[in-house]
């Protein structure tokens, strides 16, 4: 069994996955840092071939985890907008939506500039992809954490406390 965290940008699934796979002994993988391992920085991938050619690498990423097991998965914040990525999440594990508010958000993102959907109006963008991704998590989500009011081993050993 796989261990999927979904949820916005800066919802914390980097961190989260870090500290779960330690401890439960399980390999962490994020879909963002295969793609930059195969295809490149994520930035010039938008810029030179649009978005839609990301989420088609992004697929192919999902693929080749899907058929991995024991691993903690951080997913990139669009990851689970496709129907067949979230099929293929939820034929190999567990998902977890981290549930974080739009203000903690964009405190967590202030200054950030790795991230070609905020580019801009930072708080504009977050509140509109929230909108858009909120009922896509939520639906597709074995178990909602609300993360806002916890430390990241918080989040972790409540995690650990509701899936084993
Ligand atoms: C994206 C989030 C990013 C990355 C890409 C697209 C998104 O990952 O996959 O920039 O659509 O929200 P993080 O959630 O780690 O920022």
């Amino acid at each position: 069994m796989n261990i999927i965290l979904a949820g916005m940008p800066g919802c914390g699934k980097s961190t989260v996955a870090r500290i779960l796979g330690k401890k439960l002994n399980f390999r962490v993988v994020d879909t963002d840092e295969l793609i930059v391992e195969k295809y490149g920085v994520i930035s010039e991938i938008f810029e030179k071939f649009g978005e839609e050619c990301f989420r088609n690498f992004e697929t192919q990423v999902v693929k080749d985890i899907a058929s991995a097991d024991n691993c903690v998965v951080s997913t990139g914040g669009g990851c689970l907008l496709r129907e067949q990525n979230r099929s293929l999440f939820k034929s190999c594990g567990k998902i977890i939506f981290l549930r974080t508010k739009l203000d903690t958000l964009s405190k967590r993102l202030e200054g950030d500039a790795t991230r070609p959907l905020l580019k801009g109006d930072m708080q504009g963008r977050l509140q509109k992809l929230m909108q858009e991704r909120a009922p896509i998590y939520e639906n597709s989500a074995d178990i909602v954490v609300d993360t806002d009011l916890l430390t990241p081993e918080e989040v972790a050993d409540k995690i650990t406390e509701l899936i084993l």
